[in-house]
């Protein structure tokens, strides 16, 4: 199909300058006007998108634009500006935030949905482009699915940055710290000029980039769409917001869902990153075991050992070689590099764990890479630090949330190590957070927040809580804590592998969230759900 001119063409322009042709025109438009009136609730039945984005709901604040279209979906997009302290406005002056919102109709929807996709610091406009038809997909036409970019992220302004461009991050950012012990003289001397540069990039703003605040900006974006109640979803991270709004505003908390659960006593009261990871080593022999349970024809890497255990065997120690010597790769003059353990580890299979959809490209990378042949996951993976986000978004929130500086952490660098070690040497992945240590002990941003979870708060309906028996960062343990925070909340376990319930499919979680959000119904206690489809 051809595409759509994107200006006028001259004809058309010559002929509006014509008088009488205008006078026609007009008339034609206001009877076309007239006649669209009369038939409104016609021109507005589901499916005639670009009709039905013009329509503004009833109690509405804000208009909304179509989006730049992406993957083809027809979403809107809005914004709105919050103070830059939701807890004292005395202090926020005229500061503001200004947060990108992004909206998927539901064809016979009155209420909206909020998502949040986690991270900290991942975009929620980003997300609902990528995985909005699937939440569609499950929870049916009957909510607005609405996201936002929050405080500090992705398109929300300011940016929450640690340096002044990209390529200053470029430059700045560097640092080795992906192996505990040995990285840690550059990891500890790196971070300290890490939290100055923070401090001195986001001036006044920083300390307001925090869980509290963005919650309450919730707020602000349900009364923009005229809504009271809150209707909410959140994944990973986004368990943490969310648990975080129902602690704040248990009144409004209607219907809140969180999914692949963050424990919020530890992550405002403590370090959560050991609890974070106790099933993360159960998910990578999980997709090995699976790997070899499927056999050669549906996952071709099995067919190097005759057991599952030998097949682990032969993993970790193709790991091991490779953490001695990195592999070349050369495709030409301009594509080539190493393949690093390291890369190869934190960047492509700690991911991968994320979402057994992967599992297959997975195995198959690690086939070659055991045969010898690094170039498809060279291609695949572009050699390129996963976790990136392009921003420090993800830093600030968790650095301002929790406990952070001097008062709380010890300032010399064996100190810290012989701390944190215990608590990150139980996982094969433990040292991926090992930075995240360094920044807490240097912070010197102070913690304006004055949110501490509580048990046993009563909200307006009890909280549904998924998650699956094993979820590399998000473990099932962690869904208990969230349980005895909120009076009533009911944990549906999902027998599988993988991060948050979106991770797999099961109907059998989709008719649960379909009841809960439209008639309010609570699965029993202990209700437990199947995945449909198998990992190969
Ligand atoms: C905010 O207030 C300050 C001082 O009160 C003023 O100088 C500044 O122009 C204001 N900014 C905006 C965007 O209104
Ligand atoms: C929503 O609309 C679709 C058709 O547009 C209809 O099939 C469906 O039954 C409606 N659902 C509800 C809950 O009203
Ligand atoms: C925070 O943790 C400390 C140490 O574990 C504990 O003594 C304190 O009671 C906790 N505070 C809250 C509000 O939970
Ligand atoms: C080199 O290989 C890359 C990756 O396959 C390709 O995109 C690029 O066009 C090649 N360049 C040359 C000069 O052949
Ligand atoms: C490695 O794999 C790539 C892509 O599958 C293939 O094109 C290349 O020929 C292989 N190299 C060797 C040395 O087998
Ligand atoms: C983790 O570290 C502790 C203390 O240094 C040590 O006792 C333990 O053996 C280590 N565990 C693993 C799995 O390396
Ligand atoms: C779930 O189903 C979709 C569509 O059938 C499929 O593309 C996807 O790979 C499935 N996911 C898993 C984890 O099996």
């Amino acid at each position: 199909m051809d595409k759509q001119p994107l200006l006028p063409d001259n004809t058309t322009e010559r002929r509006f300058r014509n008088p009488s042709f205008r006078r026609w025109t007009f008339i034609l438009v206001l009877l076309i006007i007239i006649g669209a009136a009369t038939l409104r609730h016609n021109l507005f039945l589901p499916g005639n998108n670009s009709e039905r984005l013009s329509e503004r709901y009833e109690g509405e604040l804000i208009s909304w634009e179509p989006c730049v279209p992406s993957n083809g979906i027809t979403t809107e997009c809005s914004k709105v500006d919050v103070p830059m302290d939701h807890f004292n406005h005395g202090a926020s002056g005229n500061r503001t935030f200004t947060i990108p919102l992004i909206r998927m109709r539901g064809a016979n929807a009155t209420k909206n949905l909020i998502i949040n996709p986690g991270g900290p610091g991942m975009s929620g406009i980003e997300y609902l482009n990528d995985h909005g038809e699937q939440l569609r997909s499950i929870i049916g036409e009957g909510f607005h699915l609405l996201s936002f970019d929050p405080r500090g992220v992705n398109k929300a302004t300011p940016l929450a940055s640690c340096y002044p461009d990209a390529a200053a991050r470029e430059h700045f950012s560097r640092v080795r710290f992906r192996n505990l012990e040995i990285d840690s003289p550059e990891t500890y001397a790196w971070t300290q000029n890490f939290a100055k540069a923070c401090s001195d990039t986001m001036g006044e703003q920083a300390k307001y980039i925090n869980t509290p605040q963005t919650a309450a900006d919730m707020n602000t974006i349900l009364a923009a769409v005229g809504q009271e109640d809150m209707f909410y979803w959140g994944f990973s991270y986004g368990s943490l917001l969310g648990q975080t709004y129902a602690g704040m505003f248990p009144a409004r908390s209607k219907r809140v869902i969180i999914d692949g659960i963050v424990n919020q006593f530890k992550w405002y009261n403590g370090t959560f990153e050991m609890e974070s990871q106790v099933d993360t080593n159960r998910v990578f022999y999980g997709f090995l075991n699976e790997c070899f349970k499927a056999g050669p024809v549906k996952c071709p890497l099995s067919s190097i050992a005759t057991s599952a255990e030998q097949l682990q065997y032969i993993v970790l120690s193709s790991m091991k070689k490779l953490r001695e010597q990195p592999l070349s790769v050369y495709l030409n003059q301009t594509a080539y590099g190493l393949l690093k353990y390291e890369n190869l580890w934190y960047d492509v299979v700690l991911p991968a764990l994320y979402s057994p959809s992967t599992w297959f490209t997975l195995a198959s990378h690690l086939h070659q890479i055991i045969l010898g042949n690094a170039t498809d996951v060279f291609l695949a993976s572009g050699n390129k630090d996963a976790w990136d986000l392009g921003h420090e978004g993800s830093e600030f929130i968790r650095l301002n949330d929790g406990l952070s500086g001097p008062a709380y952490w010890p300032q010399d660098r064996q100190s810290l190590l012989d701390y944190m070690i215990p608590l990150l040497n139980g996982s094969m992945f433990g040292a991926i957070h090992g930075k995240i240590f360094f920044m807490r002990q240097q912070w010197n941003i102070p913690r304006t927040h004055h949110y501490m979870p509580q048990k046993g708060v009563k909200t307006a309906h009890p909280l549904l809580i998924l998650s699956t028996t094993y979820d590399p960062v998000c473990p099932l343990v962690s869904a208990h804590p969230a349980q005895e925070a909120f009076v009533g909340s009911r944990i549906v376990r999902i027998n599988g592998f993988g991060h948050c319930s979106t991770s797999v499919n099961s109907s059998c979680v989709a008719k649960i969230l379909h009841n809960f959000l439209y008639d309010g119904s609570v699965p029993e206690t202990s209700t437990e759900c199947e995945v449909d489809s198998s990992y190969f």
